[in-house]
C-alpha cells in the first residue's frame, strides 16, 4: 500500500481541485457544493476527503441520530457490544489495512481471533463433541475446493459468464457436504464470511478474497467500550467542529434527516427530506447502503437509467445477525482454544457459530451466536422471547438440560430497518466486473459511495473507507458501458409493468 496510496490521494486532490474549485468559490453557505447522504464510514470519509481538498462547503444529511451507520455499539449486559461490524478483517499481510492503522492510532482494545483449535469444538446435536479428526477431514476437503478455485480463477475472463458458484465448484470436485459436520464446516468457511450460501456466492470474485490476500489472513475482534464506530467519530472530528468533550457541534451535519427524493439536472441537485425540508447543491453524494438503494426509500427524478438500476438490483445485500445472550453464570468451556465453537445441526445454518468472551468481556457471562440469510430474516420476524427459547434449546442440546436460563437477549434487526435493509453486500454469481463497476458510476450530478462501491473490498469497513477516499477520482476516470444484452431485453419487457423505467 505504502507507495500506491499517496499517489492515489495526490491524484484525487488534483482532480477534485480542478473539477470543483470553480464551483466552491461561487457557492454561498446556504447552497453547499456537495450534499452527502448518510454519515457512516463512507459518508464521513467522503466529506473528509472533500474537506481535505478544500471543498468545505458541504452538508451531511443523516437519517438516524448518530454517526457510524453499520458501526454501532449498544449497551447490553452492563457492557457495550457491537450490533454491526466487530472485526478488523485482513491484518498481518503484505499491505497494511488502513482500518488497522486507525484502530491502533486510537488504541482500540482488540483481540486476534484464533480459529486454529476449531476442529476440537464441534458440538453434536444430542450433546458431546465430535472427534476432531472427523472435522479436520471436512476442513481439508474445503481447503481443496478453495485451492482448486485459486488455480482456475486467474484463467477466467472478466465477464459475468466466466463464473460459477462456489457450490458448482464443490460439485465439480465431488466435495458437497451432506452431513451435519460437513455442513457446519461449509457454513463456517463461506456463510460466516459472506452471509450467503455457496449456492449464491460468486467463485471468481471471492476465491481468493482480496481482503485476505492483500491485507493478511488475520482478523481482530474490537472490544473497546468506546465502540468500533469511534473510528468514524474520530475521522469526523478532523473536519467538523467539536466542543471540549469532543461532541460534534457543526451545522454542516444534520441528524434525523431522512432523504426521500433527489431531483437532478445538468445544473444542480435538489434534495427533499421527510420533514419537508429542501436542500439545493451542486452535487449529491449518496452513501446509503445497497439494501436501501434496492428499495424505493429515495426517489430519483428523473428515474435512474436502466443500466444503473440493473447494476444495483443484481448485486446482493446479505443479512448477518449477531445475537448476544446474557447469563448469570458461565457453563461453557473456557481457556485457550475454546473461544469459538460450532453447533452441527441437520438443519444447515441453525444457530451454527458461537463465541464466548472470557477475554473480551470478563465476568459478563455473554455469548454471541451468529446466523445469516434465511435464518436472519426468520428470526427478525419473531419475538425475542421466541428466539431466546430456540437459543436455550440449542444450548441444552450442547451442554445438557441443567444449564441456567438466559437472563437477557439482544437481537439486531438490520434487515427490517429501512435505513439499512441488510448488513453488507455479497457478490452473487453472474455479475460481471463491468456491471459491478456500474454501481459506483455517477449519474449526472449524483455520485455514489459506500461499502458496495469499493473496487476490491465490498462488504467491509475498509471497503467503505477506501471507496470514499477515491471518490471523485474514480467517478471521473471510469467510463463504463453495460455489456449485458440479456438483461437489457428483460428490462425492455418489464417496462410495461414497473414504475422504475427510463429510456
Ligand atoms: C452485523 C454486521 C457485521 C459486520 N461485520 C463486519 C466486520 O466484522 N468487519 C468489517 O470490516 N465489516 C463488517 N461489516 C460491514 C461494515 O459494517 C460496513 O461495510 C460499513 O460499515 C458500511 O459503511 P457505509 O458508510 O458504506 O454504510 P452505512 O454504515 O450503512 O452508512 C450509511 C448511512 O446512511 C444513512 N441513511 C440510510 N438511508 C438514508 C436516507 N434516506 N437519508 C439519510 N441517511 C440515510 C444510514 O443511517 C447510515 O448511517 C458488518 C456489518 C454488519 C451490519
Ligand atoms: C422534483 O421532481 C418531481 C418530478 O419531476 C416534481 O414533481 C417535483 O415538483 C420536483 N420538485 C421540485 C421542488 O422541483
Ligand atoms: C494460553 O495461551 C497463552 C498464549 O499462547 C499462553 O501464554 C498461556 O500459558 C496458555 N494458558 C494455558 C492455561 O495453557
Ligand atoms: C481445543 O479445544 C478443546 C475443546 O474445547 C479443549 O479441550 C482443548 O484444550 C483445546 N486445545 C488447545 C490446544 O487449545
Ligand atoms: C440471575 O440472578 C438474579 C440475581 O441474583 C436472580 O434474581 C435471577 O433469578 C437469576 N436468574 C436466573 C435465570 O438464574
Ligand atoms: C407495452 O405497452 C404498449 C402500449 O400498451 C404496447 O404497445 C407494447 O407492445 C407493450 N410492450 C411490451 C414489451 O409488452
Amino acid at each position: 500500500m505504502g507507495r500506491v496510496v499517496p499517489l492515489l490521494v495526490l491524484s484525487l486532490v488534483l482532480f477534485s481541485l480542478v473539477l470543483l474549485s470553480p464551483i466552491t468559490s461561487t457557492a454561498t453557505p446556504t447552497h453547499p457544493s456537495v450534499i452527502i447522504v448518510g454519515a457512516g464510514m463512507s459518508g464521513i470519509m467522503a466529506a473528509k476527503t472533500l474537506s481535505d481538498a478544500g471543498i468545505t462547503n458541504i452538508q451531511i444529511l443523516e437519517a438516524t441520530d448518530r454517526i457510524g451507520g453499520r458501526m454501532h455499539k449498544v449497551p447490553f449486559a452492563g457492557i457495550n457490544v457491537e450490533l454491526g461490524a466487530n472485526w478488523v478483517e485482513g491484518v498481518n499481510g503484505n499491505e497494511v489495512n488502513p482500518i488497522w492503522t486507525l484502530a491502533n492510532d486510537l488504541n482500540l482494545r482488540n483481540f486476534r481471533s484464533d480459529y486454529t483449535n476449531i476442529s476440537a469444538n464441534f458440538y453434536k446435536h444430542g450433546g458431546g463433541l465430535y472427534d476432531s479428526s472427523a472435522v479436520e477431514e471436512e476442513i481439508e476437503k474445503t481447503e481443496k475446493v478453495e485451492a482448486a478455485g485459486e488455480e482456475i480463477v486467474p484463467e477466467l475472463a472478466e465477464n459475468g459468464r466466466d463464473d460459477i458458484s462456489i457450490l458448482t465448484l464443490q460439485r465439480l470436485l465431488d466435495h458437497v457436504p451432506t452431513d451435519p459436520v460437513g455442513m457446519a464446516v461449509d457454513y463456517y468457511t463461506f456463510d460466516y464470511e459472506f452471509a450467503e450460501p455457496p449456492r449464491v456466492t460468486s467463485m471468481r470474485n471471492t476465491i481468493p478474497l482480496p481482503t485476505f490476500s492483500n491485507f493478511g489472513e488475520d482478523v481482530y475482534f474490537v472490544a473497546d467500550q468506546r465502540g468500533y464506530g469511534s473510528i468514524v467519530e474520530h475521522l469526523a472530528g478532523h473536519f467538523l467542529k467539536t466542543d471540549e468533550s469532543g461532541n460534534i457541534i457543526d451545522s454542516r451535519i444534520s441528524f434525523n434527516k431522512v432523504v426521500r427524493e433527489i431531483n437532478y439536472t445538468d445544473n444542480g441537485v435538489t434534495v427533499f427530506t421527510e420533514d419537508g425540508e429542501t436542500y439545493e447543491a451542486d452535487y449529491v453524494m449518496v452513501s446509503v447502503s445497497l439494501g436501501v438503494l434496492q428499495t424505493h426509500l429515495i426517489r430519483f427524478n428523473p428515474v435512474l437509467p436502466n443500466w444503473k438500476i440493473l447494476a444495483l438490483y443484481q448485486f446482493d445485500m446479505a443479512v448477518y445477525t449477531k445475537i448476544f445472550i446474557k447469563f448469570n453464570e458461565t457453563f461453557w468451556p473456557t481457556g485457550n482454544g475454546t473461544e469459538f465453537f460450532l453447533y452441527a445441526s441437520e438443519r444447515r445454518g441453525y444457530y451454527p457459530i458461537w463465541q464466548q468472551f472470557e477475554k473480551q468481556y470478563p465476568g459478563a457471562n455473554v455469548l454471541l451466536v451468529t446466523v445469516s440469510d434465511e435464518e436472519s430474516r426468520r428470526i427478525e420476524q419473531q419475538s425475542d422471547e421466541e428466539t431466546k427459547a430456540e437459543v436455550m434449546d440449542v444450548l441444552r442440546e450442547m451442554f445438557g438440560k441443567d444449564i441456567s436460563e438466559a437472563t437477557d437477549i439482544l437481537v439486531p434487526r438490520w434487515w427490517s430497518d429501512r435505513f439499512f435493509k441488510g448488513t453488507f453486500s455479497n457478490w452473487p454469481i453472474g455479475v460481471s466486473k463491468n456491471e459491478y463497476n456500474e454501481i459506483r458510476k455517477p449519474v449526472g450530478r449524483i455520485h455514489f459511495t459506500g461499502e458496495h462501491t469499493s473496487e476490491h473490498y465490498n462488504g467491509y469497513v475498509h471497503g467503505a473507507y477506501l471507496a470514499a477516499r477515491v471518490l471523485f477520482f474514480i467517478s471521473f476516470v471510469y467510463t463504463i458501458e453495460s455489456d449485458n444484452i440479456v438483461l437489457k431485453e428483460i428490462f425492455r419487457l418489464l417496462c410495461n409493468h414497473t414504475c422504475v423505467c427510463s429510456s
